[in-house]
């Protein structure tokens, strides 16, 4: 339940729908190592529960996550950094959870919290977010993948502006680049069309829904050749999933799929 968590809430805003919440307001939702655990446990869960097919991860008003814990990370060494792999456990959201998840982006995502919000499969934002990768003003770079993500999205030249420079861009800047898919002008739109977004994931099959994230995630690590190909494989594979039959028949009768889910 979400008193079990100190710096995050959990809900179900919508069926289908699960929601972390960062709950760190003092810090701006840093993303200090307990905070990440919290992450990981609530999403594991939502990946396990029948009643989940999306995940929304969402900040507050003023941030959706200020980067990680400068004041947890200032006294690390290289050696304490480089045995107990410092950061690799943020990764879990890419490794380890199938069900899509969108972010939800209001006020800052800096750092670590640009780069969380990339590592989520697609991104809403408000118009005045405030996105960037600062880390080279505290003489160091990105961590979490923020200089491999953002190049990905918005083109060399761009990203290695952004990142030498460690200037923010705006929200409206991240859906003309596509770092985001859209940018709303409040922050009420925001949340409020994130959550149609996600009802509507949530009315298909969650066999079909997961195989969407996943083959659309493969094409930012496979070439073109064997992307189409992995394609295809899953595609074939759906021919043995329940609701492949349940969506075409009820297509072919006009009616309202009723999915199983198997
Ligand atoms: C720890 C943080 C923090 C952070 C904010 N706080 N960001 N604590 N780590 N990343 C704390 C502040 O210390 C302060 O605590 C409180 O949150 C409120 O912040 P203020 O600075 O007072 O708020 P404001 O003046 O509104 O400025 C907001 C801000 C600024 C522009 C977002 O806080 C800021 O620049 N934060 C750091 C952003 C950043 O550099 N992120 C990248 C981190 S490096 P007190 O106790 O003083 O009230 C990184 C590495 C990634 O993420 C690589 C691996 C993941």
């Amino acid at each position: 339940s979400s008193n079990s968590y100190e710096y995050i809430q959990v809900s179900q805003p919508k069926p289908g729908v699960g929601q972390v919440t960062l709950n760190r307001p003092k810090a701006l939702n840093a993303l200090c190592t307990p905070l990440i655990n919290e992450l990981n446990t609530a999403l594991k869960a939502f990946n396990q529960s029948d009643d989940t097919t999306v995940i929304v991860l969402t900040g507050s008003q003023r941030a959706f996550a200020a980067g990680a814990d400068i004041k947890e990370m200032a006294p690390l060494t290289f050696s304490e950094a480089y045995t107990k792999s410092f950061i690799e456990s943020w990764s879990l959201l890419t490794t380890e959870i199938k069900k899509p998840i969108i972010a939800a982006v209001s006020g800052h995502a800096l750092g670590g919290g640009c780069e969380l919000a990339m590592m989520c499969d697609l991104i809403y934002c408000t118009e005045g977010a405030n996105f960037g990768q600062p880390e080279i003003k505290l003489g160091t770079i990105p961590g979490a993948g923020g200089s491999q993500r953002l190049t990905r999205a918005i083109g060399k030249s761009k990203a290695m502006e952004l990142i030498l420079t460690g200037k923010s861009f705006t929200g409206s800047e991240a859906a003309q680049w596509g770092v985001a898919a859209r940018a709303f002008p409040t922050y009420e739109a925001l949340m409020e069309e994130t959550l149609k977004t996600a009802e509507t994931i949530a009315g298909y099959s969650r066999v079909a829904v997961n195989a969407c994230k996943e083959v659309v995630n493969k094409s930012q690590d496979l070439p073109l050749r064997e992307g189409v190909e992995f394609e295809r494989r899953v595609f074939h594979s759906l021919f043995g999933s329940n609701d492949q039959k349940v969506g075409m028949k009820a297509f072919a009768e006009k009616k309202k799929p009723e999915w199983t889910h198997s």
